[in-house]
């Protein structure tokens, strides 16, 4: 019995079948396990086949809390709608319509039209959102820094207006970006080494050992440097408005570049102080002037200590009256707060913000702009206006700092101020490109 039924071809079947079943398992584990794992590559999803949308989340902890939720929660509909095609584009809290149906009353001037307005709960769509016509599986990164589906994104305007720019151009059923911005038509990839160049930084890396990981690019377009900058180890934040230049940030979320649809207008953006080593603006039409320039002060609060803001505008070197008035000012301005112009060449300039408060307690003190008060958290930006004051350099949360930050002899480094980062602060950016800013109770002796 015992015999015959090893040798049974139904029960090696069986068996076989087990085995494959155990070592498919494995797979799964292994797969999972190393696609959530910090710093591993996802070089596997090519291979798995899988369906990239559905394949990836549909099984992930959310869908089932939804199911859960189904059945103890009446209120959330057993399935859910998909939206009409018109609503292919839609933003819920950054959505024109509803501004104008609430009869909310944004202030123009001030771009307040441009933040997030979030509809009220009778207004919300509780729809799916359906895809655009023709929708394709995007082109995978790095392919995809230079091309998209057109079907993606259906928006043409920006490749006929910026032509001679070189943003963008229409190919057949794909859009093609060959690397260009309204200053530096000539491609990102020379002018990020035209700028590491600028800070005599070795090697002309921007990224200058890695003092450099963090960029918040402003007016962005379709953030073709914040892509050019990945090869450098360097991850940009890019930003720009939904304006006139319709939905810039589309192409880049299409292309795989980290962006966000967001504007300096009234509110702090959503990011805690100190998150960036660089703030970038070429040609960004922003007005750093206005409003006693609240928000170059924003500016400020987002640059950590020895942070650099790179200027690229005709106000940096055009000779007219009228930019020269606005250099002036800009120059006067930040002077008062303490930043100082590291270097100024060709279209650019680059300022540093100070590695600490000294040269903040060393102004008069009736200099506007003035210190934000010590109880001002410089950290919260959730619906919270911007301040006319300076964000002070303060040591809270980052005790495990070591001394050397604020006592850095060495003019336009940022080692010593990197140092801290990497003790004080858990780095994970190093690895995922999101740095978290406060230590983490288990990770404070790391
Ligand atoms: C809009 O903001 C500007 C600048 O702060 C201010 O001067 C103006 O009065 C505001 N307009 C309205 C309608 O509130
Ligand atoms: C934001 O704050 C303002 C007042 O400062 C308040 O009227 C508004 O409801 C807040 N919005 C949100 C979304 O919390």
């Amino acid at each position: 019995m015992k015999h015959r039924s090893e040798h049974s071809p139904a029960t090696k079947r069986v068996k076989y079948f087990l085995l494959g079943l155990i070592a498919c398992l494995g797979l799964v584990c292994l797969y999972y396990g190393s696609s959530f794992a910090p710093g591993s590559r996802r070089s596997d999803d090519e291979a798995s086949g899988s369906d990239p949308f559905f394949g990836g989340f549909a099984r992930s902890r959310d869908f089932d809390d939804l199911h859960e939720d189904q059945e103890h929660n009446p209120e959330v509909p057993k399935s859910i709608p998909i939206c009409d095609i018109k609503f292919s584009e839609l933003i819920p809290c950054l959505d024109r319509n509803l501004i104008y149906q609430l009869k909310l009353k944004p202030n123009l001037t001030v771009m307040e039209h441009y933040e997030r307005h979030c509809p009220p709960p009778e207004r919300r769509y509780n729809c799916l959102i359906p895809p655009p016509r023709g929708y394709k599986i995007p082109i995978r990164w790095p392919a995809s820094r230079d091309e998209v589906w057109k079907a993606n994104i259906p928006h043409t305007h920006l490749a006929q207006e910026k032509s001679d720019q070189n943003w963008m151009v229409v190919n057949g059923d794909k859009i093609n970006f060959p690397g260009g911005g309204t200053h530096f038509h000539d491609g990102a990839d020379k002018y990020i080494i035209a700028l590491a160049r600028m800070l005599k930084f070795p090697g002309d890396k921007l990224n200058n050992g890695g003092n450099i990981r963090n960029v918040f690019d402003v007016g962005c377009g379709v953030a073709s440097f914040g892509a050019y900058l990945l090869p450098h180890n360097i991850i940009a934040m890019s930003l720009a408005p939904n304006d006139v230049h319709e939905n810039q940030i589309q192409f880049a979320l299409e292309r795989g570049i980290p962006a966000t649809l967001g504007i300096l207008a009234t509110k702090r953006l959503p990011y805690p102080s100190r998150s960036f080593e660089l703030a970038h603006c070429s040609r960004c039409r922003i007005d750093w002037l206005q409003r006693d320039g609240i928000l170059l002060l924003e500016l400020d609060r987002l640059l950590r200590p020895g942070g650099y803001f790179v200027y690229t505008s005709p106000e940096a070197y055009a000779t007219d009256p009228e930019n020269r008035r606005i250099w002036n000012a800009m120059y006067d301005l930040l002077k008062r707060m303490c930043w100082r112009v590291v270097t100024k060449k060709e279209q650019s300039v680059i300022w540093a913000k100070p590695l600490s408060n000294s040269c903040y307690l060393k102004r008069n003190p009736e200099t506007y702009p003035p210190l934000c008060t010590v109880d001002d958290d410089a950290d919260v930006t959730w619906n919270v206006s911007m301040k006319r004051c300076i964000s002070r350099y303060s040591a809270k949360n980052f005790r495990n700092r070591p001394q050397g930050i604020s006592s850095s002899g060495k003019e336009g480094s940022m080692r010593s101020l990197t140092k801290g980062i990497s003790c004080g602060i858990s780095w994970g950016g190093a690895r995922t490109g999101y740095p978290r800013l406060s230590p983490h109770p288990h990770q404070k002796n790391k």
